[in-house]
């Protein structure tokens, strides 16, 4: 016998059992940003490599050892998107769509890569609702970012669970500023750093802050802090963004040590933290990056967005047993037919009952059987009723009408009156 091949390690089958919990978290992302005003833009899950390295940054983990690159038949080297803002901006420029401060509240869904070691909450593939706002450069959109999230957790019986952690990087110009500030102070003390810091301190030294090292922690007690070296703009900015989640009565924490594992942001970062999943607990997350439409080729252009995690949120809502119990019913009723002549009927008032409800979830009975066998499956699939047609039921033009769930007794109901009980019947269940 030949060897069984199984999926690559850390990239995952979403078995049929999960996929309604996937699609109802779907739908209720979907139905919200299109609530808030959001359209949604599809990109390609490969791009040129280069768009990852000049966007996320050449000194980021992410491009320095967690991208999927290959050369392609022509040689041109490419990489499987490890994050959504980078095809997004692209895109955006690409099409000339924010062009003229021209505003664009986009959205977009579906896998990102990345070799990370995986782990629960963790994996190489995973998949990110992601929303991006271009030309729109106040705290209001910030805010609005964070509410209609805020939103999303209600909706979803998780907001108790969530923690709004914020921070301000500043301008570029002010971070410049602050990281000399910062290198000259951890110069001075670098042989207490781990290896991994004293790298960082040439390459990408405001990484360090995040350093979850208890030795390199100690030594930034005493560090100069990123808050004092903010410019008046970003500060304006970042308070502006603070009155706003006081009004809608958002609460957050602000970590000045929040930072982000992507170079492109400035002014405004978040995430949304949760301790139900253990080491993996950053469930959404994002922030503005005011430069980088201009860093990839376009004209100066206000940016801002986020992403969600969909394995980490569908994670926490089956730990807090917030899948709601009719996503998991896929079926309605269940036709079982007995004998040729049977089966025909059966099909034709299938499709007939396909016609007068839509959205009915009506399961044929396929592969024939006994009564016996067909009803069992019919029980098995989670329907509610079982229509029931045999040689009798063909020469009276009735069908057995078997509630499944203890809802009374099998009756007889006129073919005629089918579809106008069974819509009675659903409506009441
Ligand atoms: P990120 O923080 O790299 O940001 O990822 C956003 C979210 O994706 C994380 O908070 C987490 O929920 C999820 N995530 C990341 N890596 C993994 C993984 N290996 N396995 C499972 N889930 C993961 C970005 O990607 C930015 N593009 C967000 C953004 C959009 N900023 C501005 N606009």
């Amino acid at each position: 016998m030949s060897k069984l091949l199984q999926a690559i390690r850390g990239m995952n089958d979403i078995l049929p059992e999960q996929s309604p919990l996937w699609r109802y978290f779907e739908g209720a992302v979907a139905s919200l940003l299109d609530g808030y005003g959001y359209r949604q833009i599809r990109m390609p899950i490969v791009e040129a490599t280069e768009l990852f390295k000049r966007s996320i940054g050449e000194v980021t983990d992410i491009v320095e050892k967690e991208m999927y690159t290959f050369d392609d038949r022509n040689g041109d080297s490419l990489t499987l998107r490890p994050e959504g803002t980078a095809s997004c901006v692209r895109a955006v420029l690409e099409h000339g769509i924010s062009n003229n401060g021209q505003v664009q509240k986009l959205w977009y869904i579906g896998p990102m890569f990345r070799h990370e070691r995986p782990q629960k909450g963790r994996y190489r593939q995973f998949h990110q609702i992601g929303v991006e706002v271009f030309n729109l450069a106040g705290p209001d959109i910030d805010a609005e970012l964070i509410v209609l999230t805020w939103r999303l957790w209600g909706l979803l019986g998780i907001r108790n669970a969530v923690t709004l952690e914020l921070n301000s990087l500043g301008t570029s110009e002010a971070r410049a500023t602050y990281r000399d500030a910062l290198v000259q102070y951890l110069a001075a003390r670098s042989e207490s750093l781990d290896e991994d810091s004293k790298r960082r301190l040439k390459s990408n030294p405001l990484r360090i802050l995040d350093s979850k090292v208890p030795e390199t922690q100690a030594l930034l007690i005493d560090a100069p802090k990123l808050a004092d070296y903010l410019d008046e703009e970003s500060r304006v900015h970042f308070d502006g963004l603070k009155a706003r989640l006081d009004a809608a009565g958002i609460p957050y924490v602000i970590n000045p040590k929040l930072v982000r594992g992507l170079d492109y942001y400035s002014k405004t970062v978040f995430e949304w933290l949760t301790d139900q999943l253990g080491a993996q607990g950053t469930v959404c997350a994002g922030g503005r990056y005011d430069g980088l439409v201009e860093q990839m080729g376009g004209k100066p252009t206000a940016g801002v967005g986020f992403a969600m995690g969909i394995e980490r949120l569908i994670l926490l809502l089956e730990t807090l047993q917030q899948v709601p119990e009719e996503i998991s019913r896929q079926v309605d009723v269940y036709l079982c037919a007995l004998g040729e002549a049977a089966e025909l009927a059966g099909l034709k008032l299938a499709e007939r009952l396909r016609d007068q409800l839509p959205g009915l979830r009506l399961q044929v009975n396929a592969g024939a059987g006994n009564f016996k066998s067909q009803l069992k499956k019919a029980d098995k699939s989670g329907a509610l009723f079982a229509l029931v047609v045999g040689e009798d039921e063909l020469a009276q033009q009735v069908i057995g009408f078997k509630p499944l769930r203890g809802q009374g007794e099998q009756q007889n109901i006129a073919w005629s009156e089918l579809s106008q009980h069974l819509a009675a019947c659903l409506q009441q269940a």
